[in-house]
């Protein structure tokens, strides 16, 4: 006998990847960024009033909302605060999606995306990516024969690290009959000489919600903190009627508005990031290890069949790196970028393994 609806007792939930407790571990399996968010961050905590808690915060995080809003050159209706990135994807599913409607993404993904699909009882279309990750030709098609109303896209991708050029981002969001979700977890490390910014597009796409996270970026993950970017019309009914009341705390507004105001900050981060992306990317092409071309802030390692017993190798070596026991990706690694030290301690461990596999 179990109380939960047929649908919930019938899925399997979101498995987080590993957070040790002990703090030497080289920690390379969640894309977290390596360095420390902004010291205006630091500062903010020490000053904080503690009697500010006795009221609530403001509800839907104006301050921060209008500082989004003129970064990225919108109005403060196109901004919604979330409590994460995830946040974001729970309100899209359950303000736009009716209980048995079929959501869209492809395979692989962020595998978030499904549980979040199973939890609103809806089925999930995949559209399998090609060999080089590419989008298949007649995605949007497929999606539309098959009725879904919602897809979620990660650009650059997730787990592959690869980035879709916006032309194609805008040619799926005009061919499809649903909303598009571009899921922009971790576009803060795209190189700048690609010019990419898919916000410009929201003007000829009024299906389209963008999510950013302050996870990854900004040194943020444990803050729980993210935003959406889209029209007014997709914007407003999850601002208005199924946010939470007081979705994101007083303390986690001032502290994202603080880290989101320090751009230099912050970009200096994702200048480190790309640098070692590129060293860790050369390396391993040194060892033969084909990588996706990333331009996000983990790369996928291509490892064949001993793909495992690295990841455990890694693991005791106090290394851990993220593997998923998932069609197409058994023979991979999804390694986050580290500091140079730890990506040193990465590389000499796995050039300590492979020739002794
Ligand atoms: C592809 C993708 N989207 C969204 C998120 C959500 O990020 P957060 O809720 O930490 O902002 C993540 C987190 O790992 C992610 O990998």
């Amino acid at each position: 006998m179990t109380w939960e609806r047929d649908n919930i007792a019938a899925m399997a939930g979101y498995v987080s990847g590993e957070q040790p407790d002990n703090i030497d571990t080289i920690k390379l399996n969640t894309n977290e960024n390596p360095y420390p968010p902004s010291p205006a961050v630091g500062r903010l905590l020490r000053d904080f009033d503690a009697t500010v808690l006795r009221r609530y915060p403001p509800a839907r995080a104006d301050r921060f909302r209008g500082l989004a809003a003129t970064l990225h050159g919108v109005k403060r209706e196109n901004i919604i605060a979330t409590r994460g990135g995830d946040e974001l994807l729970r309100l899209v599913m359950t303000t736009f999606v009716d209980p048995g409607v079929p959501v869209g993404m492809t395979y692989p993904t962020y595998s978030l995306y499904p549980v979040l699909a199973r939890i609103q009882d809806c089925p999930v279309v995949e559209i399998p990516l090609l060999d080089d990750w590419r989008l298949p030709p007649g995605m949007a098609s497929d999606l539309n024969a098959a009725g879904v109303k919602v897809t979620f896209l990660v650009n650059p991708h997730a787990p592959s690290g690869t980035l879709r050029p916006l032309d194609q981002v805008r040619g799926l969001a005009d061919e499809l009959n649903g909303i598009l979700l571009l899921d922009e977890a971790y576009v803060d490390f795209v190189d700048p000489d690609q010019r990419h910014d898919a916000v410009r597009l929201l003007d000829q796409c009024p299906n389209m919600i963008i999510l950013r996270s302050m996870s990854k970026g900004y040194s943020l993950a444990g803050l729980r903190f993210g935003y959406g970017i889209g029209p007014s019309g997709l914007i407003e009914p999850m601002l208005n009627k199924t946010r939470d009341s007081y979705n994101v705390d007083v303390l986690a507004q001032e502290i994202a508005t603080a880290a989101l105001d320090d751009q230099r900050h912050a970009s200096q981060g994702w200048m480190a990031v790309r640098e070692e992306r590129q060293r860790l990317t050369a390396a391993f092409a040194a060892m033969h290890i084909p990588v996706a071309q990333s331009q996000a802030n983990f790369l996928l390692a291509t490892l064949g069949a001993r793909a495992p017993s690295l990841h455990r190798g890694l693991r005791e070596s106090g290394i851990l790196v993220r593997y998923f026991d998932a069609p197409g990706l058994t023979d991979k690694l999804r390694i986050t970028v580290g500091t140079p030290e730890e990506n040193d301690r990465l590389l000499s461990h796995l050039g300590r393994l492979i020739p002794a596999d």
